[in-house]
């Protein structure tokens, strides 16, 4: 098993960003129909092959169609061919479905699958159905709002409640990337009960997940009456340990919080953890999947979580607030991703990024391709060849 990947490579690009763009964009080309038209979806997997750990579409663990349709979207936005479209429109039933039969109550990640589709094709077709699709799945998050406790309930059902169920009164970090599907349905809809609960819940965040140090809780439990509980954790390796990828979702999730509110504290918030996530790079660039592994624990590298952290710091350059160090670390970042060691530009492969991490580090997908590591390394380097990126 692959512990750390050879630094001795001077770091080749193995492609101009442009083209390693349109690698990613062909596979998706490829990708879509078949996704499309299989009853499973795929998330993530060892070979790239996307077909050993698959999930129902309406399984409570499904948070990466998104991801795929995302690059349809990515894909789109940059050349304009409606092979895009179509491939996309494919999805449609599935997307349709989840919002129509409220699939979707099960879980909060109706922003990392909404806003990579509904959202990014209302915008971009200007169709009212995929506006209306949006608003359905922003109205299903916002009754996932604890109102007691001032945040979005991650997992289970909502009438599942009580001392027997684990999920409940429990919050995580992802969420912060689910606010922009409130953010848009507000401003979409006029109902600013969508930004008040994006809002509640990013305070909410920014008082209990984020500690001195810039390091970030995964998780954090209430009592029913909205009381805090205390941390706790389901994907870093321990409660109080550093997971790389939730940190990145804090740095891309407030700095998005900032767009949309323009609330300075969420900018600080955003700075200080990309400043303690940068600082504990090494040589590889690509963080080790948490960054407080027990002594002689292998030191298996996250590249989504890289991948993750490129956006977020150039959303803070998009804003005047990233400096040098940061920028200089952002093209490291990219740079290395885009070296054979971790990109994978085989036509015959699904996926694209090497090394990216599942779960809390003992499952089985060790070391994988990730939807969400593809994804987010072709937003990074769109938005490097200047796209602007309208879903978030
Ligand atoms: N949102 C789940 C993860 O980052 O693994």
């Amino acid at each position: 098993m692959q512990t750390t990947i050879s630094p001795a490579s001077a770091r080749p690009q193995n492609s101009s960003y442009e083209e390693a763009f349109e690698v990613i964009a062909a596979k998706t080309l490829r990708n879509l129909p078949d996704l499309a038209a299989g009853g499973r979806t795929w998330s993530f997997d060892k070979n790239g092959a996307y077909e050993e750990w698959n999930e129902g579409f309406f399984e409570i663990g499904n948070w990466t169609t998104g991801f795929f349709t995302g690059m349809g979207l990515l894909a789109y936005l940059r050349s304009k061919d409606a092979a895009y479209l179509r491939a996309m429109e494919g999805m449609e039933r599935h997307y349709q479905r989840k919002v129509e039969e409220g699939a979707g109550d099960t879980m909060h990640d109706l922003g990392f699958l909404y806003s990579p589709y509904a959202v990014g094709l209302s915008i971009l077709t200007g169709e009212s159905r995929f506006r209306d699709m949006g608003l359905k799945a922003a109205g299903l998050l916002e009754q996932r709002f604890i109102e007691s406790g001032s945040y979005i309930r991650a997992w289970g059902r909502m009438d599942e409640t009580g001392p027997e169920y684990d999920y409940d009164g429990l919050a995580i970090i992802d969420c912060m990337m689910n606010l922009p599907l409130l953010f848009w349905a507000a401003r979409e809809s006029g109902n600013r009960r969508f930004h008040e609960v994006a809002v509640r819940h990013a305070d909410t965040t920014l008082q209990h997940f984020i500690r001195a140090d810039g390091s970030v809780y995964h998780s954090f439990r209430f009592h029913p009456d909205g009381r805090p509980k205390g941390p706790d954790n389901y994907c870093g390796r321990g409660v109080e340990t550093h997971w790389a990828r939730g940190a990145g979702w804090a740095m891309y999730g407030f700095a998005l919080a900032y767009r949309h509110t323009g609330d300075t504290r969420y900018r600080e918030a955003s700075l200080k953890v990309s400043r303690a996530w940068l600082a504990l790079l090494d040589e590889e660039m690509v963080p080790v999947w948490d960054f407080r592994l027990p002594a002689g624990e292998d030191k298996l590298r996250d590249s989504s979580a890289a991948a993750i952290a490129v956006c977020a710091i150039q959303e803070l350059d998009d804003a005047g607030l990233a400096d040098e160090a940061m920028l200089a670390a952002k093209k490291a970042l990219l740079e290395r991703l885009c070296s054979p060691d971790y990109f994978d530009a085989r036509p015959e492969v699904r996926g694209v990024l090497r090394f990216g991490e599942v779960g809390n580090g003992v499952g089985k997908a060790r070391s994988a391709y990730t939807s969400w590591g593809d994804y987010y390394l072709m937003e990074a380097l769109g938005r490097e060849m200047g796209l602007e990126i309208p879903w978030w």
